[in-house]
Order: C-alpha cells, then structure tokens, then sequence
C-alpha cells in the first residue's frame, strides 16, 4: 500500500520523506488555507520535494472553471494530481483532465455508487473519506470495503483506492487488509505508525543489559 501524506506543511513533508515513507501527497484548499501560503508556491515546493503524485484540489464548482483551474494546476509540475470534487461537473471535468493527459485525484467521494461513477469517469485515483463517515455514526471502513471489492469485479477500471480523512493507525491497517492502493495520512497519524511501548520498553531492557557487559560494538 502507498502511503501519501496528507497535509500542505512543506516541513513536515520533507522531514516524513527523508523517512522513506512518503509515496506522495495530497492537499486540499482548507490545508492550503492552514499553510497560510500561495497554492502555485506551495505545491510547487511539494512537488518539488517529493517525486509522487500531489494533488492539488481546483476550487471552481462549475465545469469550465475547473477546466481552467485544472490546467493550470497540473502545469505547475508532472507530479500534479488534479483534485476535483465527486459532483457532475467534477466528474465531467475529470473525464476531460484525464484525456488531457492529467492525473486526477476524484475527492469527497461518500459512497459505492459515487466511486463508480469515478472510475468510470477515468480517475486516477479515487478519495473516499472514512473518517467523516465515522464522525457521523457510519462504517467508513466498509465503504472502503465495497468500493475494493466493486473495483476487483472490473480488472479494465484503473482507478486506484485512496483512503482518504484517516483520522487513527487503525484506519491505515483496516485499509491495508482490504487491498486499498493509497490511504493518505495526517502527519501525526503517520508518525504513530512507527510506535509501540511495548518496543520502547524492550529496547530499553535490551540496552540496560548490553550496558552491563562492559562491551561496545565498535
Ligand atoms: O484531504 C482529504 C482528506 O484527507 C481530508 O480529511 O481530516 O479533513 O476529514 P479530513
């Protein structure tokens, strides 16, 4: 599975790369607002530090202006994602990017019947939101579930599952074992990935009796 990391923070990013574990990233315009930066500048630095696809979300509502804002966007650098909206005009636009030659990044999709839409509609890669879907009291695992499943049904569809509002390590496991290609992550998600007490604890025991050997390895 890729993990793509979900966040505009340019620091973050590069510190979570040097990692190796950094696919690619996704943005959107409430995480570009937080940056408190330029869209072109910043996602021009994003992809600038990391090879993967960035998206970069368009904020037209209507199918024109996403065409221009799509254009636009995916010219500031190869590794442009254009993120569109799970709306009609988004789909339409996504249709016309991808025949362009642009990666797009279908977002805020919510159910099963929308992630077909988006596949067929020839997205690169389609962000269904779990967290959202837990905040209010439904499974978004299991979206994630039938969406994996619907897709598997059609090997000619080549959209990729990317999971997207990850709000705990659990969502990026449960994503995994379903089969999803991407699942995006905050940054302080992705940092909880790497910890266990239990690993802190034994590494300390490890280097307590090491100490009393006397030894040193070099
Ligand atoms: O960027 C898309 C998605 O990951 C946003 O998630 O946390 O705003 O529900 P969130």
């Amino acid at each position: 599975m890729k993990f793509f990391v979900d966040t505009a923070d340019v620091a973050e990013i590069r510190s979570l790369a040097e990692l190796g574990m950094v696919d690619g990233v996704t943005t959107n315009p409430s995480l570009i607002a937080k940056s408190g930066r330029k869209i072109a500048e910043v996602i021009a630095e994003i992809c600038d530090a990391v090879p993967g696809p960035v998206s970069a979300e368009v904020t037209a509502t209507a199918f024109d202006g996403m065409m221009k804002e799509g254009r636009y966007l995916k010219a500031i650098a190869p590794n442009v994602a254009v993120k569109v909206p799970l709306t009609v005009d988004g789909l339409r636009a996504c249709k016309a990017l991808t025949g362009e030659g642009a990666m797009v990044n279908v977002t805020l999709c919510f159910s099963a019947a929308q992630a077909l839409l988006a596949a067929k509609a020839g997205a690169t890669f389609v962000s269904p939101f779990v967290g959202r879907l837990d905040d209010i009291g439904q499974d978004g695992m299991e979206l994630i579930a039938d969406i994996v499943e619907i897709y598997a049904n059609y090997p000619a569809l080549t959209t990729e599952v990317l999971v997207a509002s990850v709000r705990h390590p659990i969502h990026v496991v449960q994503s995994a074992k379903l089969g999803a290609d991407v699942a995006t992550v905050p940054p302080a998600v992705l940092r909880a990935l790497f910890h266990h007490p239990l690993t802190d604890k034994g590494l300390a025991a490890f280097l307590a009796d090491w100490a009393k050997t006397g030894q040193s390895i070099l």
